[in-house]
């Protein structure tokens, strides 16, 4: 199996791993450097469970190859907030119900932090849109949107 070093900027702090080219980028973070909160969904680019920043844009990580990366910024669930100084976002979630088993929530969120750092004040049909790649087997995305709606009122 043909490896490589592999550099990149995760969640704000230069790494480098050894890795194998062919393997995606939530491999890489999963396996690779114990970052856990991108799920393996569909590994098909349907699901969104996948989902973190590719140099501030989500991607689903699923469908991007791990040496592709190189030089770029990821940012994870890791990097937005911590227990002690959760994102706003994070904090909405709780509060309005946003989450049931979960196991969305890491790639609603990395949807959600990109809207919002792009558009401080987004109407319910833009949070939509922006989620719409994220699916949720449990909540009906009602609580979804609202979370992210009570996000951006918190932000401004
Ligand atoms: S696991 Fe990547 S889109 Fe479903
Ligand atoms: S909270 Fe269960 S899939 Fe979304």
């Amino acid at each position: 199996m043909t490896t490589r070093t592999i550099s990149f900027t995760l969640n704000g702090q230069v790494v480098a791993v050894q890795a194998p080219v062919a393997i995606n980028l939530l491999t890489l973070l999963r396996e690779y450097m114990g970052i856990t909160s991108p799920k393996f969904g569909c590994a098909q680019g349907n699901c969104g469970a996948c989902t973190v920043l590719l140099d501030g844009e989500p991607v689903n990580s699923c469908m991007v190859l791990a040496p592709t990366v190189e030089g770029r910024k990821v940012t994870t669930v890791e990097g937005v907030g911590t227990p002690e100084k959760p994102h706003p976002l994070q904090l909405a979630i709780t509060e309005h119900y946003g989450a049931q088993c979960g196991f969305c929530t890491p790639g609603m969120i990395m949807s959600g932090v990109a809207l919002l750092k792009k558009n401080s004040h987004p109407s319910r049909d833009e949070v939509v849109a922006a989620i719409t790649g994220n699916v949720c087997r449990c909540t009906g995305y009602k609580k979804i949107v609202e979370s992210v709606l009570a996000a951006a009122e918190s932000m401004r």
